[in-house]
């Protein structure tokens, strides 16, 4: 029975380029979970788009020199070509600075005031007396009042992962001048979370299907009991407050980009010409996912949820498969310290594919991963090309050569070759399972097994040596192991697209591989194959120190 799939992605901040925690975070779960979908024949709405507002753009704006505008741009159209070089297969990937996306906000906005969810209220505030400013988020550091960690910010903690109010910051200073605030009032709007305690505490309780790291997280949070939080700030660069006497404050980023999944399903609808087709994805029967790094957790069990809750008509989410961080060469990866991998560097020197499947196969699930080149590099060449790319090229190009370049017509099936067979079945079973729970770790695994017993079946056949004597079952065993690999590409392609069309191509089909389906289907004896090419390309090793080289710099 074919499903309705809606998948969330979290909206990066356009404030720097996007780096492979990124990706292993939430862009590539998320584009395998849509792929999977997809070639199954389900229908997926998969939205994002860039976060342009908020202290994270201004900051980065006022360092630079530039407008907020400029910056929100620039990133927005790089994270646009890094998306399309990996393959991150958005059905929209917009951001929060059109007019369809504050229109939706103000709505919301309004939709809650009218309901007391939303309500005004007076609020003290770090003020920073030499730079005549209030202090929102960013603008605030200090130490976390929950674990003590001295370089919070007055929006969360990056330590515990807990959403803060500026003015709890121990010995808060202006990031800016470093001046200590003084605290002055200011009138706000607050989101009533209060309101929505009990009722959270019952919906969350049922989501046992929650990785035990998002469902603990978010159920200590609620038994420690939720607090009211401003969502206006006193800032200008944001989405205007649908309020008069308002007009020099605005909507705080997190409310508004969050709204962003149902204004991106909007407006993709919109652009498909049919208006109403965001309401099958939001009001009827669908399943909605939401990836994203472990430090938005807050916002998308409880925040997000409590809006939905108040506004009434609209999804909850059903999970939000939250991964935790990618460290980088045994440290913690660091955006200021440049002790990240850039997305678009690796594109600019690398393929795709062999980037997706070691963060695939090294997922930070249900713990932290580590990223390092020199392992990089090893599970390249030792896996990838090595298990995969050789089992491919060998079966094929050998094919190509002795069997008038076509698929050769089987004899009998011996034991050995139904047992191979069966087990080609077996995997697309339980990729399948894995893929649907997310368990994007093992699904690969189970997947590269497949490919591991091949290439003993093909070892154990030997059919370059078998031709001499017995052409026909040389014949045979190339064809059997051929199938195979017409699996793997299967399997394969939620987490290495470009090498299963490729392969598709290469084993004679024509079209797309995603419209062949999730099945196991037998090749037709006979038909043509194309020109043989290697998968992958192995790398030399030299690269991982000149790589390992440019972190920190
Ligand atoms: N911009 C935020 C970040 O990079 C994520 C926003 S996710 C959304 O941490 F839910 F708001 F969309
Ligand atoms: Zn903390």
């Amino acid at each position: 029975m074919s499903e309705r799939i809606f998948i969330g992605v979290a909206w990066p901040y356009a404030n720097g380029p996007l780096h492979l925690g990124h990706v292993a975070g939430a862009y590539l779960p998320a584009d395998i979970f849509a792929r999977y979908h997809r070639i199954k024949g389900d229908e997926v709405l998969m939205v994002s788009g860039s976060d342009q507002h908020g202290t994270p753009i201004t900051v980065r704006a006022e360092r630079e020199g530039k407008t907020p505008r400029e910056v929100a741009d620039f990133y927005h159209q790089q994270f646009k070509d890094s998306f399309q070089g990996l393959g991150i297969s958005f059905d929209l990937f917009t951001n929060t600075g059109t007019a369809n996306h504050a229109a939706v906000v103000q709505d919301f906005f309004l939709n809650l005031v009218n309901k007391g969810f939303i309500y005004k209220g007076t609020m003290s505030l770090p003020y920073c007396p030499k730079d005549q400013r209030f202090l929102p988020d960013r603008y605030v550091e200090g130490a976390c009042p929950y674990c003590g960690y001295v370089n919070a910010r007055g929006d969360q903690c990056d330590q515990c992962g807990k959403p803060l109010n500026a003015v709890e910051l121990i010995n808060p200073r202006c990031a800016h001048c470093k001046t200590t605030p003084i605290i002055r009032e200011s009138e706000h709007f607050f989101l009533k979370l209060s309101a929505f305690q009990e009722r959270l505490l019952e919906w969350v309780g049922k989501q046992t299907h929650w990785r035990p790291n998002a469902y603990n997280f978010t159920m200590n949070l609620l038994k420690e009991g939720l607090r009211d939080r401003a969502i206006t700030r006193d800032i200008q660069w944001g989405i205007p407050i649908p309020v008069a006497g308002f007009e020099d404050k605005r909507i705080y980023v997190w409310f508004d980009a969050v709204i962003g999944y149902l204004s991106g399903s909007m407006e993709w609808a919109g652009s498909k010409g049919t208006p109403d087709k965001w309401r099958d994805f939001w009001q009827k029967d669908t399943k909605s996912y939401y990836f994203i790094g472990k430090d938005n957790t807050a916002f998308h069990t409880i925040i997000w949820p409590s809006m939905l809750m108040g506004y009434q008509g609209l999804n909850l989410p059903y999970d939000v498969p939250a991964n935790e961080f990618l460290n980088m060469e045994g440290r913690h990866l660091s955006t200021s310290r440049n002790w990240a991998v850039w997305l678009p560097d690796y594109l600019a020197r690398f393929d795709p594919d062999p980037l997706r499947y070691h963060m695939s196969i090294n997922m930070p699930e249900t713990s932290d991963a580590d990223f390092s080149w020199q392992e990089f590099l090893r599970r390249n060449n030792d896996e990838l090309v090595a298990t995969y790319g050789n089992l491919v090229h060998r079966v094929l190009t050998f094919t190509h050569k002795n069997f008038e370049q076509a698929v050769p017509t089987p004899g009998e099936l011996d034991a050995a070759s139904n047992g191979l067979l069966a087990k080609a079945r077996a995997t697309l079973q339980s990729v399948d399972e894995q893929l649907h729970a997310c368990h994007f770790r093992e699904a690969i695994r189970s997947a590269f097994a497949l490919a591991q017993e091949a290439n003993r079946y093909l070892d154990a056949k030997a059919p370059w040596k078998m031709i001499k004597t017995d052409r026909a079952a040389a014949g045979t065993s190339l064809y059997v192991a051929m199938n195979v690999i017409s699996c793997l590409k299967t399997v394969l392609y939620p987490f290495l697209p470009f090498s299963s069309q490729k392969l598709h191509k290469l084993l004679g089909y024509q079209g797309e591989v995603k419209d062949a389906g999730w099945v196991y289907r037998d090749l037709p004896p006979g038909q043509k194959l194309a020109q043989p090419e290697a998968l992958f390309i192995k790398l030399d090793d030299k690269i991982a120190a000149e790589e390992t080289a440019r972190l920190g710099q």
